[in-house]
């Protein structure tokens, strides 16, 4: 977490006052939450003068074969790919979106061999159109998802461990997923979808109380992890970090 993320970006929500102490102390309970569910995380170094570098998310899509590193679709987050890719350059064939193609990694949502793409106001049909020339090869279909209302794709649907989805549809236009099922979050708790899917069970936002009601009763394991501070500036359990295996490269 930068110490400057107060000055983060924002586009749906007001700007309030992030007390940054909090943040950071939330984001090391996340991290010790992701290493309790058996991943290895790797940290890097906080960008004291990129807000939203934190969300890791954004800057670079893994697949099993390849990396792509992103090209973020507001200016003051540009910057933010050079310390990710040196990171992802060692363990990932890396091919990269040029401009005037945007994208972000938070629209970017990896069921099997299919990506779901939103088309949001951070990722662009250019953005697209490159992705899916780049992974094509590699046996991806790329599927554009309408995103009104939010601010990725991710903010308002995520997949479950089972195949099943969790969305918001008054954010996003579900009928882009086909037969898959879809679980839709409570009406008051519309940032709830953006959850994180761990090996077993499912990370669930503490703000997000009647959510984790809803998945308990549909048998889904869930645990809860407060990243309330962070969500103050329009980021979720997704944003925080990039889930990639060891898989080999190409
Ligand atoms: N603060 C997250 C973003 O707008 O990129």
């Amino acid at each position: 977490i930068s110490r400057s993320l107060a000055n983060c970006e924002l586009l749906h929500l007001a700007r309030g006052r992030i007390d940054v102490a909090l943040a950071q102390k939330q984001h090391d309970q996340y991290v010790a939450v992701l290493e309790a569910n058996g991943i290895d995380v790797t940290s890097l170094p906080e960008e004291l003068e990129l807000p939203d570098a934190a969300f890791v998310e954004d800057t670079a899509v893994l697949l099993d074969e390849i990396a792509i590193i992103c090209r973020p679709g507001r200016e003051s987050r540009l910057r933010e790919i050079a310390s990710v890719a040196e990171f992802v350059k060692a363990i990932r064939n890396t091919h990269w979106i040029q401009g005037p193609g945007t994208l972000e990694g938070g629209d970017v949502l990896q069921i099997q061999k299919t990506l779901y793409v939103g088309l949001s106001t951070r990722t662009n049909p250019e953005g697209i159109s490159q992705l899916q020339g780049i992974v094509r090869p590699f046996g991806y279909t790329v599927i554009p998802v309408t995103v009104k209302g939010c601010l990725h794709l991710k903010t308002g649907v995520t997949a479950l461990n089972d195949g099943m989805l969790l969305a918001n549809p008054a954010w996003i236009d579900v009928a882009a997923f086909g037969a898959l099922k879809v679980i839709t979050v409570p009406e008051e708790e519309p940032w709830g979808a953006n959850t994180l899917s761990v090996p077993g069970k499912v990370l669930v936002a503490a703000s997000a109380p009647r959510t984790i009601e809803l998945l308990s009763g549909e048998g889904c394991p869930v645990q809860v992890v407060d990243i309330s501070e962070i969500q103050k500036a329009e980021a979720g359990l997704t944003c925080l970090s990039v889930l990639f295996s060891d898989a080999a490269s190409e």
